[in-house]
């Protein structure tokens, strides 16, 4: 697996398998892989005849006070999961490849799906992750850009982005990888305490209760998600709840009921100083 680590030699890479014809997906990560990671580097392997995938802990998508300095990094672990996945190339960016002395352009997300969910507690959070995919996207130019299910709202809004901005890429959303237990895999989980690691399974539990009463006929998205929110504050005393909600699966908005169409439960919540993020889809299988 070779490195890549400036935007020349990347573009370079990109170019010459353009003019080759092959198709190349495109997995950016900000590295401390899990399997979740790597079964969008397993999904970009089986849509595209090259893979790519970049590992850049973005500054700007943090807030201040928010973990951009203790975000977990290894590379030599990284490297070693990735060595089994036969991808074509990884791109490994420093901090001043991409953000140079003078660097001064945001791409912003306005309007329904930044205004609600993470983008109300972590506000310039999805600019810092439109400006900087953007920026992998114009560098990289794939045919194709995988992106994980537990980071929803992410993946909805660089959709908009790219149908906004008439990019020619294919945005494919590969499904949430779980622990044993339900908790969904996230770099961040690493930082759990075993007793809030406990309570932090509770989410996912939630979450399958809501879907159950979903499957059982219920459309109140009030009841519904009363449903998750009692469950977690007896099971989960020390989880702070930043949002439960149960929302249209395009527009992220807020439903009174669900219609035909399904919608998300999603939750995100604090256990200690650890924030993190889950969702379930409510559709008729
Ligand atoms: O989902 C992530 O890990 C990040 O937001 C991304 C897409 C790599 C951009 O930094």
């Amino acid at each position: 697996m070779e490195k890549i680590f400036t935007i020349e030699d990347m573009e370079r890479y990109s170019r010459r398998q353009r003019s080759l014809g092959y198709s190349l997906a495109f997995v950016p990560t900000m590295g401390y892989l899990h399997e979740g990671h790597l079964s969008l580097v397993r999904l970009a392997r089986q849509i595209a005849e090259r893979v790519v995938v970049s590992i850049f802990v973005n500054p700007t998508q943090f807030g201040p006070g928010e973990d951009y300095n203790r975000y977990p990094r290894d590379l030599e672990r990284d490297l070693n999961l990735l060595r089994e996945e036969k991808i074509n190339r990884l791109f490994l960016p420093s901090t001043e490849e991409m953000y140079p002395e003078g660097h001064a352009t945001e791409v912003r997300i306005t309007g329904p799906l930044t205004d609600v969910l993470c983008g109300l507690s972590r506000s310039g959070h999805f600019t810092g992750v439109t400006s900087i995919v953007l920026k992998f996207f114009s560098i990289i130019r794939p045919t194709m850009a995988v992106f994980g299910q537990k980071d929803y709202q992410q993946s909805q809004i660089i959709k908009r982005m790219v149908q906004d901005l008439h990019l020619d890429i294919k945005i494919f959303t590969g499904p949430i990888v779980r622990e044993p237990d339900g908790l969904a895999m996230s770099s961040r989980n690493r930082y759990l305490t075993p007793g809030l690691r406990r309570q932090a399974r509770e989410l996912y539990a939630s979450l399958g209760l809501v879907k159950k009463k979903y499957d059982d006929g219920e459309r109140d998205a009030m009841v519904l998600r009363e449903v998750g929110v009692n469950y977690l504050r007896q099971l989960a005393p020390d989880c702070l709840l930043d949002y439960y909600e149960i929302v249209d699966r395009e527009t992220l908005q807020p439903l009174d009921r669900v219609g035909a169409n399904g919608a998300v439960a999603m939750v995100a919540a604090y256990f200690g100083e650890t924030r993190l993020i889950d969702n379930v889809m409510l559709i008729l299988e």
